[in-house]
């Protein structure tokens, strides 16, 4: 690793400043590796706002989450865009979109996101819920039903992956399945690891085979093969319309873009869908509820479960599973590991609570790390501990947390904040609900016991969800088998 001497000195007003011989990447990498711990140890010495040199960049750290409203809040001198429409271009391959080249594209594709919102929710919702009992047919209930082994987070990205490309994409002519769907899993899997290296910025021919996979994997999005697919969401149906307004925009272009939205549907949905799934099955008590939770939202609807016959689910019947969302919410503030950036606009002194200001300088990424703020005993007792119910008070959605005493007004995440928060968000946790509901439903399903408890793989740590460092074994059967003997 080369060293490089930064000769920043802090000035008057700036934060406590992590500076001197830093190996260039060496910093990155020791981040990367155990980032909470990293930042915690800083945070030790140098308190709740401080400056670190990381891959080349001054990037201060707000720690204490009392003090995120004053981030979130500030929206023109603290810009997310200019950070994402340089480094997803590189990841994906398409051109920057506020190059100048493509005028209005940028405000356009914001305002595309309200189709994964609101009223636009129920088809989603309907739609995912055909193609998940499609997949689950299909490949894991029909057939022989005695007792199979499966890996955990296969099943889970086997299932995930396909439900939601097909939800999102739409399915071939005459048929309702996309051949060739195990490969490009796979090698989506492939590009997925290397995720991380290319946010870093190692260019992509450095990557080995990466850019061959790339390549296949944006082909796949070619607008001639996707004017073929029917049922496709309004989502991508709007952004292919607008992607053909601009005429300097080639079809490679066009299908980058379809490949990116790829990722970020499913890049986190599948370890989020793995981890709320783990934590269910390995907790007997949460799984009681959440099941007779379930049960109990279909009764009330007059839809006895009955394991031979499909069901369905609205949106109301999903927002009203509260326990069922709690301990998503739960293993999601476990998981996830996401952090939110801002670049500095100009030089500026940020305001933080009361007289106290720092100085910012143009350039600099100012930095929230929630995972912090997730693993904060004063925030979440025994924060280690998977707590289905964490959530929930009163026969309601608990949001109610504090620090220093104080009623926080951040205190859960892993979707980001204010202006740049996900906006998949509610179609994500919808689909994991369903999924869930449908697994409980449909399967009898138990973790192969004598296997270690499962751990966080880091490697993506900054980046979103992590991935479990190890595969789980388990047993499952289709649930009617047990009604027949
Ligand atoms: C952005 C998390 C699922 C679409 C983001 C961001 C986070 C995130 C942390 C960046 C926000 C920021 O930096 O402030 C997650 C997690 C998911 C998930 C944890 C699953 C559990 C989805 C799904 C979709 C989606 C299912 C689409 C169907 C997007 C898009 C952006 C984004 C398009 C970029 C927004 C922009 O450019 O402003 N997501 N996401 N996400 N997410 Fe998600």
């Amino acid at each position: 690793l080369i060293s490089v001497r930064f000769s920043r000195t802090r000035r008057d007003g700036e934060p406590p400043l992590v500076n001197g011989w830093i190996p260039f990447l060496g910093k990155a990498l020791e981040f990367r590796k155990n980032a909470h711990g990293f930042l915690a140890a800083h945070k030790e010495k140098h308190g709740d706002v401080f400056t670190v040199l990381i891959a080349g960049k001054y990037m201060t750290f707000i720690m204490n989450p009392l003090l995120y409203p004053y981030v979130i809040k500030h929206g023109k001198q603290l810009d997310f865009h200019e950070f994402s429409d340089q480094v997803a271009p590189v990841t994906f391959g398409y051109p920057p979109v506020r190059s100048g080249k493509f005028p209005g594209m940028d405000e356009h594709i914001q305002r595309s996101f309200r189709l994964l919102q609101g009223d636009n929710l129920d088809n989603l919702t309907e739609s995912m819920m055909g193609n998940l009992m499609l997949v689950f047919h299909k490949d894991y209930l029909d057939g022989e039903s005695e007792w199979r082994t499966e890996s955990m987070y296969q099943f889970c990205n086997s299932v995930m992956f396909e439900a939601t490309f097909l939800t999102m994409y739409g399915k071939p002519a005459h048929t309702n399945r996309h051949s060739g769907m195990v490969m490009l899993r796979q090698d989506f899997v492939k590009f997925d690891n290397m995720f991380p290296l290319l946010i870093a910025r190692i260019p992509i021919s450095l990557l080995g085979g990466t850019k061959t996979i790339r390549d296949k994997l944006i082909n796949y999005f070619h607008p001639q093969r996707m004017s073929t697919w029917s049922n496709t969401s309004g989502f991508i149906k709007e952004r292919a319309a607008l992607f053909e307004q601009y005429d300097c925009m080639g079809d490679v272009d066009k299908a980058a873009h379809h490949f990116a939205i790829l990722w970020a549907s499913v890049g986190n949905t599948v370890p989020a869908t793995f981890w709320a799934m783990y934590y269910l099955l390995t907790h007997p008590e949460a799984l009681a509820v959440v099941r007779e939770e379930i049960h109990c939202v279909l009764k009330v609807s007059g839809l006895e479960a009955d394991h031979n016959r499909d069901v369905t689910f609205t949106r109301e019947q999903l927002d009203s599973l509260l326990y069922l969302e709690s301990s998503i919410n739960e293993s999601l503030r476990l998981s996830s590991a996401s952090m939110n950036i801002r670049v500095a606009q100009e030089d500026f002194s940020l305001r933080l609570e009361g007289e106290r200001s720092i100085g910012v300088r143009k350039g600099d990424i100012i930095s929230l790390y929630p995972q912090s703020m997730h693993m904060d005993p004063e925030i979440y007792e025994n924060p280690e501990m998977y707590k289905f119910d964490r959530y929930v008070e009163d026969g309601k959605e608990k949001t109610d947390f504090y620090k220093d005493g104080q009623k926080l007004k951040y205190y859960w995440m892993p979707f980001g904040s204010g202006s740049t928060k996900c906006p998949g968000r509610y179609f994500a946790v919808n689909e994991i609900k369903q999924f869930l509901s449908l697994l409980l439903l449909h399967f009898d399903m138990e973790v192969v016991e004598g296997q270690e408890p499962c751990s966080l793989d880091s490697s993506r740590a900054g980046l979103g969800i992590l991935l479990p460092a190890t595969d789980v074994q388990i047993h499952y059967r289709p649930r009617q088998a047990r009604e027949e003997e």
